[in-house]
């Protein structure tokens, strides 16, 4: 594979990681987005894209911005989404259009503009739970907690010990996001069979580091605990913090997008990219106060979100055989990157009102 790449989302987090990841390996990158302000604030083109990249500003939804960002695209890497989980609960109409609506126009360009590769970013939360361990040995896939458990406060699924999650555990779609994210993975895939176009779709576990919007009270859980963390406010944690998820680093992130461009194997492929290893929100919040050195607890909230899913993290074998993809940045070595581009940044904690948003709805 080499040429261009067209990148949509490519001026948000992931994607401007992926942009220096492919210059960096010899390929030309053009970005499509539209500085959603939600996360660019200004709508200014964000002073961290590499020079090196073409930024057109437009909407994925828009056909004529879409037909000129793909025009001599060799491949097309589909990042531009709506990314929060609890906001998808009642921007319904918003997530639907730009996730489900937005890859439609997208890859209906691609009917006249055929692409020699085509690369989705979809998401672990498609998985909802995890999948569990019985006492007895055996595997459970398809648990959930209903609304009465988590009214009386009862956080863990009873009696079953979470394990690591395969791309082959079925899907349970917990939010609106989770649907379009499955949505497009499953449009993408069968786009690309039908019009031999080699597709893959990437399950990305909670990706952290440098250049997560931090002023934006949707992204992350580590960027939010890290804007309050720095306005000196204790992180907000939700249920009890000890449910688990898998935090991967965004360095990883972008070198798996990369390999799985160039990798034959990962052709009409479903693959997890995560770190492999699993880790409790309050565990994030501790770690994060010490590496910032900022002496201030997290505050566990007894409330849980909806849409929200106990444990989930990543058995990434399959990406291990498939893409040859290696985790290289742990937990501590990220943190100390997200540490390191946060000294000296000014974070805006808009995280109440967010809460507050949430909370009058009933979603939390
Ligand atoms: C996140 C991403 C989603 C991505 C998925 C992949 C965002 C907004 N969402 O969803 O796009 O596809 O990872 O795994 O980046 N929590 C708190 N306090 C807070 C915020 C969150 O305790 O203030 C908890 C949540 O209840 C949850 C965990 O932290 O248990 C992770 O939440 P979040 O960072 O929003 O990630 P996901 O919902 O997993």
């Amino acid at each position: 594979m080499a040429g261009t790449i067209l990148i949509t989302g490519g001026a948000g987090f992931i994607g401007s990681h992926l942009a220096d990841e492919l210059l960096a390996h010899g390929y030309r990158v053009r970005v499509l987005d539209d500085l959603t302000p939600q996360v660019h604030g200004g709508g200014e083109r964000p002073e961290y894209l590499s020079s090196g990249v073409e930024l057109l500003v437009g909407d994925v939804r828009d056909p004529d911005a879409v037909a000129k960002a793909v025009e001599g695209a060799d491949a097309v890497v589909h990042l531009a989404a709506r990314v929060g989980v609890g906001q998808s609960m009642y921007e319904l109409a918003e997530y639907t259009a730009v996730n489900s609506l937005g890859t439609a126009v997208l890859l209906e360009a691609l009917l006249h503009r055929p692409v020699e590769r085509l690369l989705l970013a979809s998401s672990m939360s498609v998985y909802g739970e995890g999948l569990y361990r019985a006492p007895d040995g055996s595997l459970v896939d398809g648990v959930e907690r209903p609304r009465e458990q988590l009214e009386r406060g009862e956080w863990e699924l009873d009696g079953l010990e979470p394990v690591p999650t395969p791309e082959t555990k079925q899907p349970a779609l917990a939010s609106v996001y989770a649907l379009t994210k499955y949505g497009q993975e499953r449009l993408c895939l069968m786009f690309g069979s039908a019009y031999g176009i080699p597709t893959t779709a990437l399950r990305l576990f909670n990706t952290y580091g440098p250049r997560q919007a931090l002023s934006n009270p949707y992204t992350g859980v580590l960027a939010i605990f890290a804007s309050r963390l720095l306005n000196g406010r204790p992180p907000l944690v939700f249920e009890d913090g000890r449910q688990r998820r898998d935090f991967v680093s965004v360095f990883d992130v972008a070198r798996a997008c990369r390999l799985a461009l160039e990798s034959d194997r990962a052709a009409g492929q479903v693959l997890n990219v995560g770190s492999g290893e699993s880790v409790t929100v309050l565990e994030i919040a501790e770690r994060l106060a010490r590496i910032l050195g900022v002496d201030i607890e997290s505050e566990a909230l007894g409330r849980w979100r909806a849409g929200d899913i106990r444990h989930c993290f990543a058995d990434i074998t399959r990406a291990r055989e498939l893409l040859g993809y290696e985790p290289q940045v742990d937990l501590e070595a990220g943190m100390r990157d997200l540490a390191e581009w946060l000294a000296g940044r000014t974070a805006v904690d808009r995280v109440d009102a967010a809460t507050q948003e949430l909370s009058s709805r009933g979603l939390l």
